[in-house]
């Protein structure tokens, strides 16, 4: 193929070799070529419907496109860094292919249009990617919840013992977050979804062309509304990038949660050997590395939106070539994301949970203390009294070495002559957690319905 550049009319002298290898991008924007070439193909089209091109040169550039497109698919096309990006490479393999017609492609067209609208096609698909690898994951949640509804396990604050709660509970709050996140991919997909070409380099084509016809052949919902805007910004790449964050930082929560309750002294869960390794030294090590990896992957993230954030900072209008730095965070992000959604959906339905340890866990900490003190409150005692009752119930507790339920009710009466013989209906954990019995609350009954609710906010 020729390696002549595209641009190198008002040149008279080569491009020097380390500038040339410096400012190609033809490495890593290869993997747009699907949608360079797609995007060819709907301008052509729009060229020929709008007499631009012929009929003829129409589907001559067309079939070129698609061998093009066969040979890529096939590993069989030579890419130059000579052509500095995808862009060229497919254009000049083009015209090698088909003859002078392939020059008339870039007619009413400019790179900066092109890419702009290249990478919106691309992370088009992706959201969609992700989006299905998150509903698989809120489904194996969902599996889990409902398995575990009733499954009693100390909840936390402070990392410390504070109320019983259930585990399905538990994985519908997970459940919550992605269902956010999810959102914010929809968004981000629609606000999207305009298209670019027609801007040309920054000020739009002098051609007769239709910018509607091109969107629609492409999917997207219009033609962007201002030609300097549709070149020029990449907020689309960086509000991805901030929704991918954020999914990460909840799969980076969920990470730790993992890791602690595998743990040895915790021993709430199992998880399955398929997703753990073991310790080259330690024998008896079965590490939970796939949480692990993935609360290392957040930090990756985070940094490419600030890299993504920074790039865009202080850019004037139009196109500058610092926009070529947006490809390699953002392809980064998009892998890594993808990688660590699809990770643990595989691995969450294979989980087990040790319900006898999560059940002894919760009866130490004290943690129906509450449901005492909302017990003596029903009894007409104000809160604040109530508050400081339990907790001298609890410090005789603790001399004891004894939960409040283990206490009599001779002991229990020590503290206020309204404790009756009722009050281990709601001193035990099954008593505190199924009296939560409203919209969000941990009751068994109250998961179950939020998980029926669930299934059919995600069923498509
Ligand atoms: N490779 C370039 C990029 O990624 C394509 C656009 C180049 N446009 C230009 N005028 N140099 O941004």
């Amino acid at each position: 193929m020729s390696n002549k550049k595209l641009w190198a009319g008002r040149f008279s002298e080569p491009t020097d070799a380390f500038v040339e290898a410096f400012t190609a991008s033809v490495e890593f924007d290869q993997r747009l070529a699907p949608y360079d070439i797609q995007g060819s193909i709907a301008h052509a089209t729009m060229l020929a419907e709008q007499d631009i091109l012929t009929e003829q040169e129409k589907t001559l550039i067309i079939n070129g496109l698609q061998s093009i497109q066969t040979q890529i698919e096939a590993g069989d096309f030579q890419w130059s860094i000579g052509l500095e990006d995808v862009h060229m490479n497919v254009e000049a393999a083009l015209t090698d292919l088909i003859g002078d017609t392939g020059k008339k492609l870039h007619t009413g067209r400019s790179r900066n249009d092109q890419v702009a609208t290249d990478i919106r096609l691309w992370l088009r698909d992706e959201i969609q990617v992700i989006q299905a690898e998150l509903r698989r994951l809120q489904q194996g949640l969902l599996d889990v919840a409902e398995r575990e509804a009733s499954t009693i396990l100390p909840g936390f604050t402070h990392l410390q013992t504070a109320q019983p709660i259930t585990f399905g509970h538990h994985m519908m709050a997970w459940f919550e977050m992605l269902q956010r996140d999810y959102s914010r991919l929809q968004d981000c997909a629609q606000r999207m979804n305009q298209m670019p070409l027609g801007a040309a380099a920054l000020a739009g084509t002098t051609y007769p062309i239709d910018r509607y016809a091109t969107a629609s052949f492409l999917d997207f919902d219009a033609p962007c509304r201002n030609s300097l805007d549709a070149v020029s910004d990449r907020d689309f790449a960086i509000e991805f990038t901030a929704a991918a964050s954020l999914v990460m930082v909840h799969l980076s929560r969920m990470s730790e949660e993992l890791i602690i309750w595998s743990s040895a002294q915790f021993h709430f869960i199992t998880l399955s050997d398929s997703f753990c390794t073991g310790s080259s030294i330690m024998p008896q090590k079965k590490n939970p590395d796939v949480p692990e990896l993935v609360r290392g992957k957040t930090g990756r993230i985070f940094g490419h939106l600030m890299g993504l954030l920074t790039l865009m900072k202080a850019q004037p209008l139009a196109y500058n070539k610092d926009n070529q730095e947006d490809k390699e965070p953002l392809f980064d992000a998009v892998d890594h994301v993808k990688g660590s959604v699809r990770i643990f959906a595989d691995m969450l339905p294979a989980l087990t949970c040790h319900r006898e340890n999560m059940r002894q866990a919760a009866r130490q900490g004290f943690s129906t203390a509450t449901d005492l003190a909302d017990y003596l409150v029903r009894r007409g005692i104000a809160f604040r009294d109530a508050h400081e009752i339990v907790g001298q119930a609890v410090a005789y507790g603790i001399n004891k070495n004894c939960d409040l339920a283990e206490l009599d009710l001779a002991e229990l009466r020590q503290f206020s002559p309204c404790i009756e013989q009722d009050v281990f209906d709601y001193l035990t954990l099954e008593g505190s957690v199924s009296a939560r019995q409203h919209i969000g609350g941990t009751a068994p009954e109250q998961v179950k319905a939020a998980i029926k609710l669930a299934r059919t906010l995600i069923a498509d």
